[in-house]
């Protein structure tokens, strides 16, 4: 019987957890598999902290957020016990036979690394950001555009009652995906995206036309936006876990510019983690079970170096390196929207 150790690791997702219950289900009854998970991402694979994972302990999953095997920024080259030749005496240490590693490009690189190195692994894409590419969409996007229109809506009626400019920051690194899609559907008079800078004067133009037909002004600006004379994207908090800057607080960075050069008050909100938290919307919950599902038929079939994805509305197989190439909002996509601000 083959036994698999399934780990999250990166930013947690809504839908991790009905992953793990679509993959312990499906592998158990079809496949005849035996589960174990790892906790905290690579530092349970590292340092073989493992839990049993039955049908019994992944009941009721499939609505629950966060991931119950806990996740970290840990990498599986980290600390004294990492690197492919310890992590493989670890695993047959434990009799475990297969990993499943479910996470974002990091992930996907490390996982690449580890196959090349003789590790059966493969893996499951995951980002509320939604950039990874050969992948239609990533679970955990959908709840994150839901939670951030819903924001949207709230701050639109606070903002008509006082006449404000209302500034959302959402998250997106990369990519502005969950900024264009809540903004569309949240009808934004401005949508700002890591992917295309926009001038203060531009986006005070918008503002002020908003403000001339007597409607308050909307903004939506994704975490990665920058100005168009900044190198970098805003970050005042430091590094996190892959050294990365810590995004967040554009808003609150912009919202002050914007009143000065319109003269309209203007108030900034960082949604922040609440897009992460929470229940997955059932689009999600449908996807991330049919990944999870999918993903033991990897290991049935051997087929490790590989991912599971969505194209259209089937679940294919892409190579880890494919998976971690970013997949960016296309110019043509953001023009779309863009005629239609201010
Ligand atoms: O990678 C997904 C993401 O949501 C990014 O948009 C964001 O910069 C990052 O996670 C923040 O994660 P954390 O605060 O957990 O380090």
């Amino acid at each position: 019987m083959t036994r698999i150790g399934i780990l999250t690791s990166g930013g947690d997702c809504p839908g991790l957890n009905a992953v793990i219950r679509g993959a312990v289900l499906k592998g158990t009854e079809v496949h005849g598999q035996e589960f174990v998970g790892f906790l905290d991402g690579w530092r349970g694979l590292v340092e073989g902290d493992a839990i049993p994972l039955n049908r019994s302990r992944v009941r009721g999953l499939a609505q629950q957020g966060g991931t119950i095997l806990g996740t970290s920024r840990f990498g599986p080259y980290q600390g004294p016990n990492g690197g492919a030749q310890n992590i493989q005496k670890t695993l047959d240490r434990l009799g475990v036979d297969a990993v499943i590693a479910i996470g974002g490009e990091g992930t996907a690189a490390a996982s690449k690394r580890l196959f090349g190195e003789g590790i059966r692994i493969v893996g499951v894409p995951k980002t509320i950001d939604n950039d990874l590419s050969h992948t239609d969409y990533t679970f955990g996007f959908d709840t994150a555009v839901e939670i951030a229109t819903e924001a949207i809506d709230r701050l639109r009626t606070t903002g008509n009652s006082h006449k404000r400019c209302m500034v959302l920051e959402v998250m997106g690194r990369h990519a502005g995906w969950i900024a264009l899609h809540a903004g569309t559907a949240g009808g934004a008079h401005a949508i700002l995206i890591p992917e295309h800078p926009e001038s203060l004067e531009q986006i005070c133009e918008w503002v002020t036309s908003v403000r001339d037909r007597g409607r308050s002004p909307m903004v939506v600006v994704a975490e990665g936006f920058r100005l168009p004379h900044m190198e970098e994207a805003y970050s005042t908090k430091g590094l996190d876990g892959f050294d990365r800057p810590r995004l967040g607080g554009v808003a609150e960075f912009l919202a002050p510019l914007i009143e000065k050069h319109t003269g309209i008050e203007t108030r900034a909100t960082v949604l922040g983690h609440i897009q992460r938290g929470g229940v997955p919307t059932a689009f999600d919950r449908v996807l991330a079970t049919r990944l999870g599902m999918a993903v033991t038929d990897l290991v049935a079939e051997e087929d490790w170096g590989h991912m599971v994805a969505l194209h259209g509305t089937d679940i294919a197989r892409v190579d880890f390196d494919e998976l971690a190439e970013p997949k960016y909002v296309p110019e043509r996509r953001y023009q779309e929207m863009r005629i239609i601000f201010g």
